[in-house]
């Protein structure tokens, strides 16, 4: 691709992990989420669990977290965690689980007998179908052998490692020191152990990373052979975390070498056996995800793509989100607010959405696009009850837009995107999304 190419792609667009995207949701009364969990459908669950909590600060880090080193804090909140649990289970009755995933911050950084504690009282409260998946991301800096045994003895069988890049100079940039002999022996504790998935982070377009530099970590990782990659591109959104400023805009890869060390890993991957999934991921054909991506289940959602892909999704802990009855709701972001709510028998909602019919529509559109690089109109029509030309009349020049800039191919069954628009989906993508236009929201660049 010509460097013109790109810099006209390089845009800022959404990840889409929801539809309508968090910039546009706005008030939601706690009062709003009650009553969605009061009228949960009887579908099971898929719930996620917010740890915040980390050592230091990775430099690029995106996430939400609280920086802590006093475990007397972790149990105060693990406490909240429970009263949450309790909240939400007094609307909901016990319901079944098919998908758990804990994230953060760092989840392993809650030491064994507190993390037991909230385990076993979500064990109590829902009923888990351990047959299904039960994850967990773990940052190798904070794991052992005692930690991992425990988290595979009490049900979790996939783990997800942040790598992100094995170079010292690029780790030395980040403030991430993670040594290579340190990250393969926790994944081959992972292994030893029985976990059925083991998932490796990584991260293309940090500060010092060339071509060269990342052909040795793609090297590395391709000699550990996990079951999934996520190859995640730098978001860098410094206006939201403000540590991402320390990283000086020169030390970074050009957008074209920040594409081309993508490019080049993408290849690798492939060429080593691993599936090519969505916008970044990749996965070995044995793997649960690479089975979905074939047979076109594969879902998205807050935690990216998804091989589980559950209609009602609860989120707990600081800045969690869930969508309960086609509701997105997120949950106070800061600690005390978080406690205060808590402290009055209120589910502590920050903010949120109720879903209009047409954003209903527009995610499937948008998320079946970005899950299966592909739209099948007749679907549409069966879904929906009207023909997808007439449905999106008013965007079929944009589309024609893209079939000229070689992203689409529309033909009167399908939208399907090329190789082109596979890597630049989230620019596909953008042209169903009616908030886009008169928003004036700011998104990471789409290279
Ligand atoms: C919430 S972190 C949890 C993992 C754990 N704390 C660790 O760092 O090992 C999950 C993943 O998000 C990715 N991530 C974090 N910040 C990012 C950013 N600004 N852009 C792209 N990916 C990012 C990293 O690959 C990281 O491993
Ligand atoms: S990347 Fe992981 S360890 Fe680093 S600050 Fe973010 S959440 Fe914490």
């Amino acid at each position: 691709m010509s460097a013109f190419d790109l810099s006209k792609f390089n845009q800022p667009a959404p990840r889409y992990t929801s539809y309508p995207t968090a910039p546009e949701w706005g008030d939601l009364a706690p009062e709003t989420y009650n009553q969605k969990l009061l009228e949960l459908e009887d579908v099971p669950l898929s719930l996620y669990f917010h740890i915040p909590f980390c050592k230091t600060m990775c430099l690029y880090c995106g996430c939400s977290v609280v920086l802590n080193r006093k475990p007397e804090n972790e149990e105060r909140y693990v406490d909240y965690l429970m009263k949450e649990i309790d909240l939400v289970t007094a609307l909901t009755g016990k319901r079944r689980v098919v998908q758990l995933h804990f994230g953060g911050g760092t989840p392993t950084k809650l030491s064994i007998p507190l993390f037991a504690r909230l385990f076993e009282k979500i064990r109590t409260s829902f009923d888990i179908d351990f047959s299904q998946e039960i994850a967990i991301e773990i940052d190798p800096r904070t794991a052992n052998f005692e930690k991992l045994n425990f988290l595979r003895k009490i049900g979790f069988n996939r783990v997800s490692f942040g790598v992100q890049d094995t170079n010292w100079k690029v780790q030395e940039a980040v403030k991430r020191r993670q040594s290579l002999e340190m990250t393969i022996e926790t994944y081959e504790m992972a292994r030893q152990i029985g976990f059925e998935g083991v998932n490796v982070d990584l991260i293309y377009g940090l500060p010092h990373q060339t071509v060269e530099t990342f052909h040795k970590t793609v090297s590395d990782i391709l000699e550990m052979r996990p079951d999934r990659i996520a190859l995640f591109s730098y978001a860098k959104v410094p206006w939201l975390k403000k540590h991402q400023l320390a990283i000086k805009d020169e030390t970074l890869p050009s957008t074209e070498e920040k594409f081309e060390i993508y490019a080049d890993a993408r290849k690798r991957f492939v060429e080593a056996g691993y599936l090519a999934i969505g916008m970044d991921h990749f996965a070995l054909e044995t793997d649960e995800m690479a089975k979905c991506f074939r047979n076109r289940t594969l879902g998205r959602n807050f935690q990216g793509y998804t091989a589980q892909l559950a209609d009602e999704m609860l989120g707990f802990g600081v800045t969690a989100i869930g969508c309960a009855r086609h509701t997105y709701v997120q949950n106070i972001k800061d600690l005390p607010s978080y406690y205060a709510a808590l402290d009055i028998d209120q589910l502590p909602v920050h903010r949120g959405k109720v879903s209009t019919d047409e954003d209903i529509l527009r995610k499937w559109v948008i998320h079946t696009l970005m899950a299966t690089f592909e739209l099948d109109k007749k679907e549409f029509e069966k879904r929906y009850g009207e023909p997808f030309d007439t449905h999106f009349a008013d965007i079929l020049d944009k589309l024609s837009q893209l079939e000229v800039e070689g992203l689409v191919l529309n033909t009167p069954d399908k939208i399907v995107a090329t190789e082109l628009g596979e890597l630049l989906i989230r620019v596909v993508a953008t042209t169903f999304d009616a908030y886009i236009e008169h928003g004036h929201k700011k998104f990471s660049q789409t290279v």
